[in-house]
């Protein structure tokens, strides 16, 4: 089942049947026989033969069609075993760039290329000169199934990802320059054990928004950042601060203490290992210095997996001035504590750049929270020039507010049917989870017709918690919608979903 077969009513276009492979973290044991652990690197190749009329794709870094609808992929440079993937369906393909292109099933082929036309470029052109060549060949996206479980796998040369990201607007955007991002941080170094998943997606979330300030300043890529803190501070609520996934190393093991690779899919590698990453910047003070310090771990570990070990060892080597100081044993701050203790990081990048674009909506949220609602003051703010990430930022400041005073929700969602009926996925998330947090039966519709559009893991499972914590009617809709969909839902997300519903889960 690790391998995702979909019938043809699973796919956007409902015509065809479509299979898909995603390795990360230990799925890939089932696809093929190998070493699968990320710290045993490898090139391959494969010949795929398909039925008449399909496509395959594989994350390598040259393909040719032969006769007998017969694929032949080689990827040349070593990559470990997570990074191998195939899709099989009614796909085809457009330019985007000089070395890029979208694939798609033919009824979202259009929207995709309108998307990303002429932008990916950009973020590979800043990656390179931020962290040195891009060495993968092309880089191409493949639209997925709606239920892809993420909002984007960095499969090297050819990124799977949501369609949810067609959003029309390319507001959805940073999930590609993170992708992207990994071309550097995941699959050149990697995390040689899944207990160190922060070394690729916290300096891959570092990288992102170093690419996203150089291209969309550091206003923007602030709020972008206030969005993921608030999920690690969600996060860290819903499963206790001193919970074993809090700490940026974890053990693996099975067991009370010990932790399954895919339970690191979390906020905390992401969240925490960028808080991290941007206290080592922190410590450099300059931010040329410390750019021209991640070239030169790039280049030291290129095509290795290390630890945690390696990555602070030699960022002592190359700053000894730091090392002088004992930088790594700075009361409060140890590198010990970084990686050992779980909790809340103990420090917090300055998001300050980002306050012109929060503090409107942190004062309408205010204004929205109140007991008796200040009609005029709220009519005086005008929402509509607001970028998707703004929006996002203000829900999340409701959201932490509610339940709101009794009618305020009601009158909030006619108010902006721009948030109320947003057709954005994560405006529909955070619209979904106010309507639960309230308790807004009107509505629930939409939590239904949301998670039966898309399988996403970071959508489903925030909404099913909400669902199962809420009441009666909340926890029926809960009950009805995975009955409904769970077929459609890959493999681990459904077993995620029936831990929180209370359901046996098959070993
Ligand atoms: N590599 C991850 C996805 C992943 C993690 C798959 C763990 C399986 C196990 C990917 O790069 C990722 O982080 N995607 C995020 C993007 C976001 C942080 C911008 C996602 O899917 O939400
Ligand atoms: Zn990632």
């Amino acid at each position: 089942p690790q391998v995702c077969w979909l019938a043809p009513e699973q796919t956007a276009g409902k015509q065809k049947p479509y299979m898909y492979t995603q390795g990360q973290a230990v799925l890939n044991r089932s696809f093929f026989p190998g070493f699968d652990t990320p710290s045993v690197k490898c090139t391959y190749s494969a010949t795929v033969k398909v039925p008449e009329g399909f496509t395959a794709v594989m994350s390598a870094t040259s393909w040719e069609k032969q006769k007998d609808n017969t694929f032949v992929f080689k990827m040349s440079q070593p990559i470990p075993s997570y990074l191998i993937a195939l899709a099989v369906g009614d796909i085809v393909s457009a330019d985007v760039g000089p070395r890029s292109r979208v694939w798609a099933e033919p009824c979202l082929i259009e929207a995709a290329k309108k998307e990303y036309d002429g932008v990916i470029e950009e973020f590979l052109a800043v990656g390179e000169k931020l962290f040195g060549p891009y060495v993968w060949g092309r880089y191409d996206i493949l639209f997925m199934p709606p239920s892809f479980p993420f909002g984007g796998m960095e499969n090297p040369c050819l990124t799977f990802a949501t369609p949810c990201l067609l959003a029309g607007d390319r507001s959805l955007v940073d999930v590609i320059i993170h992708e992207i991002s990994h071309s550097w941080f995941g699959n050149l170094v990697t995390n040689a054990t899944w207990g160190e998943f922060w070394l690729n997606e916290g300096f891959t979330m570092y990288a992102q928004r170093r690419i996203s300030t150089e291209v969309y300043g550091s206003a923007y890529t602030c709020l972008e950042a206030a969005t993921g803190r608030a999920l690690l501070r969600q996060h860290m609520d819903n499963t206790g601060e001193d919970h074993p996934l809090n700490k940026l190393r974890v053990v693996i093991e099975p067991g009370l203490w010990g932790v399954n690779p895919d339970d690191t899919y979390n906020e905390t590698p992401y969240e925490k290992g960028y808080c991290f990453v941007s206290y080592l910047a922190h410590l450099v003070g300059d931010q040329s210095k410390f750019d021209a310090f991640l070239q030169a771990y790039v280049n030291r570990f290129k095509f290795q997996s290390i630890t945690a070990d390696d990555t602070l060892g030699f960022f002592l080597e190359y700053f000894p001035e730091l090392k002088e100081k004992g930088v790594d044993s700075l009361p409060g701050f140890e590198f010990d504590r970084w990686l050992n203790t779980p909790g809340w990081p103990p420090y917090l990048p300055d998001l300050s750049p980002g306050e012109q674009l929060m503090k409107p909506a942190d004062e309408l949220a205010e204004l929205w929270a109140a007991d008796g609602l200040n009609m005029e003051a709220i009519e005086a703010v005008d929402i509509t020039a607001w970028r998707t990430y703004q929006l996002v930022y203000f829900l999340d400041q409701v959201l932490q507010k509610s339940p709101l005073p009794e009618g305020n929700v009601e009158r909030l969602s006619k108010r902006y049917p721009k948030i109320s009926k947003a057709q954005n996925a994560e405006l529909r998330l955070r619209w979904c989870q106010i309507v639960l947090k309230n308790n807004l039966e009107a509505e629930y519709h939409k939590v239904k017709d949301f998670l039966h559009s898309q399988g996403k893991q970071k959508y489903t499972l925030p909404l099913y918690r909400a669902m199962w914590g809420g009441s009666e009617s909340a926890r029926a809709l809960a009950m009805e919608t995975f009955s409904a969909t769970a077929p459609q839902l890959h493999v681990n997300v459904q077993n995620y979903v029936k831990k929180i519903l209370g359901l046996e889960v098959a070993e």
